[in-house]
């Protein structure tokens, strides 16, 4: 299985150092073929070692330049991270990022050989108009997307189960999950107020190669248990 945790906006950078010195001491035990990922914000990358792989959840797609506010590639590679989040509906929705720009963003980072967990997911009123209208939604949002890049993971988070602590039912993820595999050929992630409490359930879903979680990552207690259980 893959675990990835996406900080968000949360943690600092020396709060992100003893989660990190903290999670690798948990790791020790944790099966040889789990894949563990970490997103800090920004302002905490670094050069940590570790039985995980830390990514960006965001990069501006240039080497370096005028673009107020981003990072680029340039400050990427002081920390020798090569592994990126893309597509996330945080910020396709409160940063208005169309399905051009991630698309834009994406073809960049993969001509660069970058790692990308490429996220998906739609919103509550589509999901209320059946599985018919969420896979169309979702099939948009591999527009301009190279889905057979052998360097991406998929990751679909339904985003009316994203940080409200409903995640999506059993029945709903291996639906969703089993459709879309019927379309991609690399791992597939299930994210959504995924949490200690129902990770083996998820886990045990066919179709479901990992889970990307927000909440319930930002504890190391928490989110090691869920590597662990
Ligand atoms: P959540 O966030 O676990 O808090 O629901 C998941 C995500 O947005 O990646």
């Amino acid at each position: 299985m893959i675990f990835a945790a996406n900080f968000k906006t949360n943690h600092t950078r020396a709060s992100t150092q003893a989660y990190v010195e903290a999670l690798e001491e948990r790791l020790a035990t944790k099966r040889p073929e789990d894949r563990v990922y970490l997103f800090p914000p920004a302002t905490a990358l670094d050069r940590y070692k570790g039985s995980f792989t830390v990514g960006a959840q965001n990069a501006y797609p240039t080497r370096n330049g005028a673009v107020t506010g981003e990072i680029g590639v340039e400050q990427l590679e002081e920390f020798g991270i090569k592994t990126l989040l893309i597509g996330h509906s945080e910020r396709r929705e409160l940063l208005q990022e169309s399905q051009t720009r991630v698309a834009e963003k994406f073809c960049y980072f993969q001509s660069l050989g970058f790692e990308i967990i490429y996220c998906i997911g739609e919103p509550l009123e589509v999901r209320e108009a059946g599985e018919e209208a969420v896979m169309a939604h979702l099939l948009g949002q591999f527009e301009g997307i190279d889905i057979t890049y052998d360097n991406l993971i998929i990751a679909y988070e339904p985003i009316w189960a994203i940080g409200t602590g409903r995640s999506a039912t059993t029945e709903e993820i291996h639906t969703t999950h089993q459709a879309l595999k019927q379309h991609l050929a690399r791992p597939l992630l299930y994210g959504g107020s995924v949490k200690p409490a129902n990770i083996q359930e998820i886990g045990a879903i066919e179709g479901v190669d990992g889970v990307l979680v927000g909440s319930a990552s930002l504890d190391v207690e928490r989110f090691s248990q869920m590597i662990l259980a």
